[in-house]
């Protein structure tokens, strides 16, 4: 049995107008049916751009959103079924840790105050001197000394005080920490620490983690599993090393074009794929598939009035692309008013590292203009009415 089972997970958020009474004027549809398991012991990390829904996500699984449908079933029970005094109780083995360590730690507690206060409520030893005990094991195990007891969170750095946010997790003796965005605002060269530590966290204490980044790279290594997000919903799932090797939804591809490759030889010729605009609004996002606005693949009809469904294509890699098979074999082509934006670097001749300017918009080109490029072919006719899309503000 799995450690955390989702399924169908939905969390819509109401937009509410009126003067004298709130009346509900339609929904932001943060989360919208998402699916997937954690193993126990196991890394899933969800990855997807600002606004894709991950935090709400996150924050629905410890029941700090209202969950609009689905279950959460953890460790066999239904979290978004139990009242709530024993969600409170529950919470105790689900953790999160913060992207703002500083944020989330009150600046007039010590750290020894920090930790100690979620130790109390949750019963966990029962004396002061059994809880300070607990507490010098656990700074230890993230790397911070004794002396770290008396003092106040503006004193540590923005690496240590993440460690300081992990240790407040773990000294409730959690099961599962949900961590999200754990590095994005540490220096890159502490971030490494911080992963690394998150790690051997893992193998010494049997943790199962649910990391949320925006960035793949943070992921890539702790992760067992991937998942990547778009607009609430999961297009694509893999086992970490065959997500890297093979990605197979358009999005998934366009994030990871935009990793770049130590090795130069490989970076000179790896395909690079630049989204025209912006995520949509979430309170109204696109029929059909939800990425068909910005899909350089996309196909006349379909792709814009049937929305694709995750489907396993073996191996456990499942996609929610109606053209994942025909895409990887090569025949669907990205089509040709969309090129632009499926280039290799040579092919940035502006030298503002975006796309090219059309040689051919009206897609009359022959293989002479496409050289460098992946193949392409000519648009779907259809003209799309969602082309350059709103930058997926929400009303509050
Ligand atoms: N309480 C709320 N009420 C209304 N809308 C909300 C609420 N919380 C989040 N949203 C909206 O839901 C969508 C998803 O937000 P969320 O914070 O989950 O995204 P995210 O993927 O974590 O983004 P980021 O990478 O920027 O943290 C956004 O459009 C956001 O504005
Ligand atoms: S279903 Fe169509 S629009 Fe969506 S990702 Fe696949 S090809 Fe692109
Ligand atoms: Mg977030």
């Amino acid at each position: 049995m799995s450690l955390l089972e989702l399924d169908d997970v939905k969390v819509h958020f109401p937009v509410k107008r009126g003067v004298f009474f709130d009346r509900t004027v339609g929904h932001v549809y943060a989360v919208d049916g998402v699916s997937l398991t954690v193993e126990a012991g196991q890394t899933y990390g969800l990855v997807g751009e600002s606004g894709c829904g991950k935090t709400t996500l996150g924050r629905a699984v410890l029941r700090l959103n209202d969950i609009t449908a689905g279950r959460v079933v953890f460790d066999g029970t239904d979290l978004a079924a139990l009242p709530s005094e024993e969600m409170r109780r529950a919470r105790r083995r689900l953790q999160m840790v913060f992207q703002d360590p500083l944020g989330s730690l009150n600046p007039r507690q010590n750290i020894e105050s920090i930790l100690a206060e979620g130790m109390a409520a949750h019963g966990i030893g029962a004396t002061r001197e059994e809880r300070r005990t607990k507490i010098l094991d656990i700074l230890d195990r993230v790397g911070l000394p004794a002396s770290a007891l008396s003092r106040y969170p503006h004193e540590f750095s923005g690496g240590q005080r993440q460690r300081i946010g992990i240790a407040r997790a773990l000294v409730l003796e959690p099961d599962l920490i949900i961590c999200d965005e754990p590095v994005s605002a540490l220096d890159v060269s502490i971030q490494a620490q911080v992963i690394n530590l998150l790690e051997e966290l893992q193998d010494s204490l049997g943790l199962t983690y649910l990391v949320i980044a925006h960035d793949l790279a943070v992921v890539r290594h702790i992760s067992d599993r991937i998942g990547v997000m778009y607009l609430g919903s999961l297009v694509e799932e893999a086992p970490s090393e065959v997500l890297y090797a093979e990605p197979r939804h358009p999005y998934t591809r366009a994030l990871m074009s935009a990793v770049p490759v130590p090795d130069p030889t490989v970076e000179a010729g790896r395909e690079r794929i630049l989204l025209r605009g912006d995520l949509p609004s979430p309170a109204a996002p696109p029929t059909g598939c939800r990425f068909h606005t910005r899909c350089p693949w996309r196909q006349p009809e379909r792709c814009d009035t049937e929305r694709p469904v995750l489907t396993d294509m073996g191996d456990g890699h499942r996609v929610a692309c109606h053209y994942a098979a025909e895409i990887a074999a090569g025949t669907v082509l990205p089509t040709r008013d969309l090129a632009p934006r499926v280039l290799r670097d040579t092919d940035d001749t502006d030298g503002t590292g975006g796309p090219s300017a059309p040689a051919d918009t009206e897609g009359t080109g022959g293989a002479e203009d496409t050289a460098g490029t992946v193949p392409v072919q000519k648009p779907p006719p259809a003209a799309d009415p969602q082309e350059t899309p709103g930058t997926g503000g929400t009303p509050a």
